[in-house]
């Protein structure tokens, strides 16, 4: 085996492996999945090469397979994931990410003065842009650009 094959981060037996994580979205990434209340056996490795990314990071969740909606989740911060499902060490399908049409809870609204960043409310926009990533707000009705996304931790 080459140096360059060699797995930085082991193979798993069963679960889910998320590829393909830009580096400095990791953490994001392990938020918005409640991967740091998960009690499964999880590796990562963060700020590993990659030739489109430039660096990227990936996870390895054994035993643990996503629903689509569940992952869909991440998109917004991590739209090039590759999602490895892994049985008796094959990957047995590759998925990918993508914006859904609706997001809950899952990050910030712009506009200082919007009931969710007053009160206890729980954010929620609708996606009118997903390639530019345009939010609007369900309840100040204002937009959060892409450049303004702030996930909630
Ligand atoms: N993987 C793993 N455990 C296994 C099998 C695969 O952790 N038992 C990981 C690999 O390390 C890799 C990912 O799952 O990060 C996808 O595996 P594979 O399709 O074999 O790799 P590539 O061909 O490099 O896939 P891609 O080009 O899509 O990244
Ligand atoms: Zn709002």
């Amino acid at each position: 085996m080459s140096t360059e094959k060699q797995l930085k981060v082991s193979a798993i037996k069963d679960g889910t492996v998320i590829d393909h994580i830009p580096a400095a979205n990791l953490f994001k990434v392990i938020k918005i999945l409640h991967l740091d209340e998960c009690a499964n056996q999880i590796t990562f490795g963060t700020n590993l090469e990659s030739k489109k990314l430039g660096t990227k990071a990936i996870v390895k969740i054994s035993d643990k397979f996503f629903e689509e909606e569940e992952t869909n989740k991440i998109a917004l911060i991590a739209p090039d994931v590759k999602l490895n499902i892994i049985k008796d060490y094959e990957v047995v399908e590759k998925r990918e990410v993508s914006i859904p049409d609706e997001l809950v809870g899952i990050c910030k609204c712009a506009n200082p003065k919007c009931v969710t960043n007053v009160e206890n409310v729980k954010t929620r926009f609708m996606v009118e842009d997903k390639k530019k990533i345009s939010l609007r707000c369900h309840y100040c009705e204002k937009l959060t650009e892409q450049d303004q996304i702030v996930v909630i931790a």
